[in-house]
C-alpha cells in the first residue's frame, strides 16, 4: 500500500515538471527525501532531473530545492573563536586549480577555510579528484576530524563525506552520467546546499562564463549569480560572485596531478597571468567579506606577500600532511608519477593562437581518462593536457603548441590531430579579460 502511495507521488511529480508546472515545497522535499533514502530510484530522479533541465525551475522552487538539499544531512555551524568562515566554490571549468592556491593562501592569512568540493563533473576537473592525485591525501574525513583539522591548522579541504548534503552527493554524480548538468536551478541548489551544509557564514562563488563554463554567455552567467546571492540571502549566508573567463583553460595543465604540480608552482611564485587575476580578485574578496580588510587592491597586494614569503606554500603543505599526504612530492614534483606517453603536439603554420576552445580540451583531457564517463568509473592522476600557449601568444611553425600525457598511444595520437584542429592560429592582436564583473556587493 505504502509502495503503491510513493510511485504514485513521485510519478505524479515527474509528470508536474515534465508539463512545466510548478512544484511545491512539500513536492521537492518529497523528492530530496526519498531519493536521498533510496525510495525513489535513480531512473525515477534521473527522469525528473531531465524534466528540469529542460523545463527549468521558479526562483521559489530553485530556493526550497537548494534548502531541501541542504537539510539531506547535518548543516554545521562553524564557529572558530570569532572568525569569520569564507568559503569558496566555483561553477566548474576546464584547468580550474584556483582552490589549490587560493585557500591555502587565505588561511594563511587567517580566514579559516572549511571546504566541501566535488569531483569532476561533465568536461569540468574537480579539486577532489586533483586532491587524490596527491599520494595518502585523504578527502574522506568524517565531520569530527574536519572540524577538528580546521581548529588545529585552520584549513580542511575534503569531498562530500558523511551526512553533509547527501542529496547532492548523490544528485551531482546522476546528472554527470545522464547529461543534465548545465542547469540554473540545478548548478545553483547544488553549489548552496553544499556551502549552507558546510557552515561557511560567508561565501565567495567563482561564476565561469564561456566555451569552458556551463553558462556560455555573460547573461546565463549573471542569472545564475543572481540566483545563487538570492538563496544566500534567505539562508542568512552573505554572497558574493565574481564572473570570471573560461573561453580557454584557465592555466596551462588540464589533467589531475598535472594541475597539482601547476598549483604547486603557483604557490611556489610561477603563477600564469590568468590563475593570478582570479585567484587574487577572489582572495581579496574573501579577505573583505572576513573583516581583514575593505580595500580590494591592498588585499590584493596582502595575497601576494603571502605567496612570496611562502607562507601560503607551507599552509598548503601543512594541509596536504595533516590529511595523511605525502608532502615529500609538493617539496619535490618530479616524484609525481607520469604517463607511459609523453607526446608533442606542434603548429602547423605560423601566427598568434587566437582560441583555445576550453570545452574540447576538458573533453579530451576526460577522453584520455583524466575524466569519468560513467557514475562509479575512476581518475587517472597523471593523463591530461599542458598547454604550451594561450590565446594572444606568437607561434612559429614547428613550435609545440601542447604537451599530451597519455597511458594509451593510439588515444594520444588521436588527440594530437584533434588539438591540431581546434586550437586556431591566425592574424590578429587582442588582450584577453580574464575577471569580467563582480555581483553582491
Ligand atoms: N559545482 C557544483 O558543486 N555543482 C554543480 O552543479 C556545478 C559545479
Amino acid at each position: 500500500m505504502n509502495f503503491l502511495m510513493h510511485i504514485l507521488n513521485i510519478l505524479e511529480i515527474i509528470e508536474k515538471k515534465r508539463d512545466k508546472k510548478e512544484l511545491t515545497k512539500e513536492e521537492i522535499e518529497y523528492f530530496i527525501k526519498g531519493y536521498t533514502n533510496g525510495t525513489i530510484k535513480d531512473y525515477q530522479a534521473a527522469a525528473l532531473l531531465m524534466a528540469i533541465y529542460l523545463n527549468g525551475m521558479t526562483k521559489e522552487e530553485t530556493t526550497n530545492l537548494s534548502i531541501a538539499m541542504a537539510n539531506s544531512g547535518e548543516i554545521l555551524n562553524l564557529n572558530s573563536k570569532g572568525k569569520i568562515f569564507v568559503d569558496k566554490h566555483s561553477t566548474g571549468g576546464v584547468g580550474d586549480k584556483v582552490s589549490l592556491i587560493l585557500l591555502p593562501l587565505v588561511a594563511s592569512l587567517g580566514v579559516p577555510v572549511a571546504k566541501m568540493s566535488g569531483r569532476g563533473l561533465g568536461f569540468t576537473g574537480g579539486t577532489v579528484d586533483k586532491l587524490e592525485s596527491i599520494p595518502g591525501y585523504n578527502v574522506e574525513i568524517t565531520i569530527q576530524e574536519f572540524i577538528k583539522n580546521i581548529e588545529k591548522i585552520g584549513i580542511s579541504m575534503i569531498s562530500q563525506t558523511g551526512n553533509l548534503a547527501p542529496a547532492d552527493k548523490k544528485i551531482y554524480a546522476l546528472r554527470d552520467s545522464i547529461s543534465c548538468v548545465e542547469s540554473i536551478p540545478l548548478i545553483a541548489s547544488s553549489i548552496m546546499s553544499k556551502k549552507i551544509a558546510s557552515g561557511a557564514q560567508k561565501i565567495v562563488l567563482d561564476v565561469t562564463v564561456g566555451n569552458g563554463a556551463f553558462m556560455k554567455n555573460i547573461e546565463d552567467a549573471r542569472k545564475l549569480a543572481k540566483t545563487m546571492i538570492e538563496i544566500g540571502k534567505l539562508a542568512n549566508r552573505e554572497t558574493v560572485c565574481v564572473l570570471t573567463n573560461m573561453d580557454e583553460p584557465l592555466g596551462y595543465a588540464v589533467g589531475n596531478n598535472l594541475e597539482v604540480i601547476e598549483a604547486i608552482k603557483a604557490l611556489n611564485g610561477q603563477m600564469p597571468p590568468d590563475v593570478k587575476e582570479v585567484v587574487l580578485e577572489l582572495g581579496a574578496y574573501m579577505l573583505k567579506l572576513a573583516n581583514l580588510g575593505d580595500n580590494i587592491s591592498e588585499n590584493k597586494k596582502k595575497l601576494l606577500e603571502n605567496i612570496k614569503n611562502k607562507r601560503a606554500l607551507n599552509k598548503f603543505k601543512e594541509l596536504i600532511q595533516n590529511q595523511g599526504g605525502d608532502v615529500s612530492y609538493i617539496d619535490d614534483i618530479s616524484k609525481f608519477p607520469k604517463s607511459r606517453v609523453v607526446l608533442e603536439v606542434r603548429a602547423r603554420k605560423s601566427g598568434n593562437v587566437m582560441r583555445i576552445p576550453a570545452e574540447k580540451i576538458g573533453k579530451l583531457a576526460c577522453f584520455l581518462g583524466a575524466g569519468r564517463e560513467f557514475m562509479e568509473d575512476s581518475v587517472n592522476d597523471s593523463v591530461g593536457i599542458v598547454l604550451n600557449k594561450k590565446v594572444g601568444d606568437v607561434v612559429v611553425e614547428g613550435d609545440v603548441l601542447a604537451v599530451i600525457h597519455s597511458e594509451d598511444s593510439g588515444k594520444a595520437d588521436c588527440v594530437r590531430d584533434e588539438l591540431l584542429d581546434v586550437i586556431e592560429i591566425g592574424e590578429g592582436n587582442f588582450e584577453v579579460k580574464y575577471v569580467y564583473d563582480v555581483d553582491g556587493f
